[in-house]
């Protein structure tokens, strides 16, 4: 096997953020594992796909397991996977709360723990979390505490991570995003998120990749948590 090619695996796959992260490593030349519930079989040789829900532990299991049997190494993971419910604190219901618990912390944790194992194989490696900008604003019009529960402990796991690994080789950072031109935002629903933002209009999917394969490069970044959200964590 051919492993000399960087691999990339990336959570929440099949569309939205995700599936351009997919396409963005693949431009750079990665080898990518591709992960969701639905995501499509592939017949690009550089790209794998793997079905499952991401909160389930032999999920994870099964990606880095595919991503070492297939291409040899795991050198960027990009903890995309995640779900937004917006309610009033005292609205959620103990569904709900499972729920984003299961797939915003669960999601990040088993799957990190057995691609960090193989970086510190290799000496090498990163991780990327994909969280909100709405962890460091809350915003009176979004109330959203599951986000900040989740989200918000991405974030500290972020930094923790990257004291923990510093001397290994391996980089750990987020992206807190504003909102993003996404299928989990109605057309409906644009005006009103636009005007969330400082620059009054909502991110595109682009703003994201860019700043992913920005970290992937920057070998002296880590800990950071990079906010791409046309201002909103400056102030309003
Ligand atoms: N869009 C925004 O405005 C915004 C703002 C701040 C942060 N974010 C974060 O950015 C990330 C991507 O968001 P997006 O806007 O691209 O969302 P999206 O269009 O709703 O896509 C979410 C992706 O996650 C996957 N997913 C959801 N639950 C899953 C589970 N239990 N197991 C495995 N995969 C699961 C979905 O695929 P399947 O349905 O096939 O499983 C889908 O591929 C999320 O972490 C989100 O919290 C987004």
């Amino acid at each position: 096997m051919n492993n000399s090619r960087k691999v990339a695996v990336v959570t929440g796959a099949s569309q939205g953020i995700g599936a351009s992260l997919v396409d963005g490593f693949l431009k750079r030349g990665y080898r990518v594992v591709a992960t969701s519930r639905s995501i499509k079989p592939s017949d690009n040789p550089d790209l794998v796909t793997v079905t499952g829900d991401i909160g389930d532990q032999e999920t994870g299991k099964r990606v880095i397991d595919t991503a070492l049997a297939r291409f040899g190494r795991v050198d960027t993971l990009v903890n995309n996977a995640g779900i937004f419910i917006p309610d009033a604190f005292t609205e959620y219901t103990p569904e709900q709360y499972a729920q984003v618990l299961s797939t915003n912390l669960n999601g990040f944790f088993y799957i990190s723990q057995l691609a960090i194992k193989a970086m510190e194989k290799q000496g090498s490696g990163h991780v990327v979390q994909v969280s909100t900008s709405l962890i460091d604003q809350a915003n009176s019009k979004v109330p959203s505490v599951l986000a900040s529960l989740t989200k918000g402990g991405l974030n500290a796991a972020t930094k923790s991570l990257a004291i923990e690994y510093a001397t290994r080789g391996i980089r750990v950072n987020a992206v807190a995003l504003g909102i993003i031109n996404t299928p989990m935002h109605s057309p409906e629903t644009h005006e009103f998120l636009a005007a969330l933002h400082p620059v009054g209009r909502m991110g595109e999917i682009g703003d994201i990749v860019d700043a992913v394969l920005y970290l992937d490069s920057a070998q002296f970044v880590t800990g950071e948590i990079l906010h791409v959200d046309g201002g909103q964590s400056a102030g309003h």
